[in-house]
């Protein structure tokens, strides 16, 4: 589908789906900032067909244009809580995207697809590009099912993924691991363990910390067509049984800080499964080489992302609803 608006912007369908500023104006970042109903449709409809829309040639390069175009396009932003990124609110409810550690790549993933919430869609936005690197990722996740073996695909879709996480109560325990206050952005104790006693599907404090599990699905529905997703990221967080505990015995858990995942109903997910998944998304990514002044809408059901490692010092902001 191809729709040009003349005077304004013009939108290209793909995977991403573009729009681009159409004939000259004044002040770009307006067309976004205020952006016309018929155009917040069209927008609408290609990140649910599509899965993901660039925006180029806005110049949103302050985060003050930055969250007037993500309110003006998502409406209400909701926060980062629960998530397992070391990721700080730049402002108000806008986080930096970049994360601390610019030398490894940031593997596929939905966000907070393994939380008992996640948003349905994610804004980012590139005010400062990187040196060398630092595209963010994309990953079609009704092409990464529709890839898969029909073992593996079914097997995620019918039985899901419990995902144990076990945090630590201090920030900078030697394991990389973010405490339980930073992840649930309050010290509050009571609170959390009533939060994630109301969410998780358990959660009980340890001597190290806080565990808990959480059984979710490994597949959604995406799209006009509800077509099957891929939509987990056990490839991230299933470790190799042989150098963590069994994830399938949550008592040796106690005495273990990190992040496991099984299936759904608590079996192994075998190696072969997960570097078959690994290969699918290998050939499925797609590059998102910035431009400063670019954004990035993404529905976080339909598509999965993540980021390359960089060098330099680069500028990405992410918002949530
Ligand atoms: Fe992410």
């Amino acid at each position: 589908m191809t729709t040009h608006t003349p005077g304004s912007i013009f939108f290209e369908s793909g995977f991403p789906s573009t729009a681009r500023r159409f004939g000259d104006s004044p002040h770009p970042a307006r067309l976004l900032t205020h952006i016309g109903s018929e155009q917040r449709e069209t927008v609408r409809h290609l990140l649910e067909e599509t899965g993901a829309v660039l925006f180029r040639g806005f110049e949103i390069l302050s985060i003050d244009e930055f969250e007037d175009a993500a309110r003006s396009l998502l409406g209400e932003l909701a926060a980062y809580q629960g998530g397992d990124a070391p990721r700080h609110a730049e402002r108000g409810l806008v986080y930096n995207a970049s994360g601390p550690d610019k030398s490894r790549a940031v593997r596929a993933h939905n966000e907070l697809s393994y939380a008992p919430w996640h948003p349905g869609t994610l804004f980012f936005g590139c005010s400062v590009v990187a040196e060398e690197g630092g595209a963010t990722t994309l990953f079609d996740g009704r092409r990464v099912y529709a890839s898969l073996p029909a073992e593996i695909r079914e097997a995620f879709r019918d039985r899901g993924v419990t995902y144990i996480q076990h945090l630590p109560h201090a920030a900078g325990d030697r394991s990389g691991i973010k405490s339980w206050p930073e992840t649930f952005e309050t010290d509050a104790k009571d609170d959390v363990l009533e939060h994630c006693r109301a969410n998780y599907t358990s959660a009980r404090w340890t001597p190290l910390g806080l565990l808990t599990t959480n059984r979710t699905a490994g597949t959604v529905e995406a799209g006009p067509d509800r077509r099957q997703a891929w939509f987990n990221q056990a490839h991230i967080w299933r470790k190799d049984p042989s150098t963590v505990p069994d994830v399938t015995d949550m008592r040796r858990w106690e005495a273990w800080i990190g992040y496991g995942a099984t299936f759904g109903d608590g079996t192994q997910i075998p190696d072969a499964y997960m570097e078959t998944v690994q290969s699918v998304l290998n050939a499925c990514e797609v590059a998102i080489e910035w431009e400063a002044g670019d954004v990035l809408l993404v529905d976080n059901r339909a598509a999965m992302h993540g980021r390359q490692s960089y060098s330099g010092e680069r500028q990405v902001f992410v918002a949530f609803a």
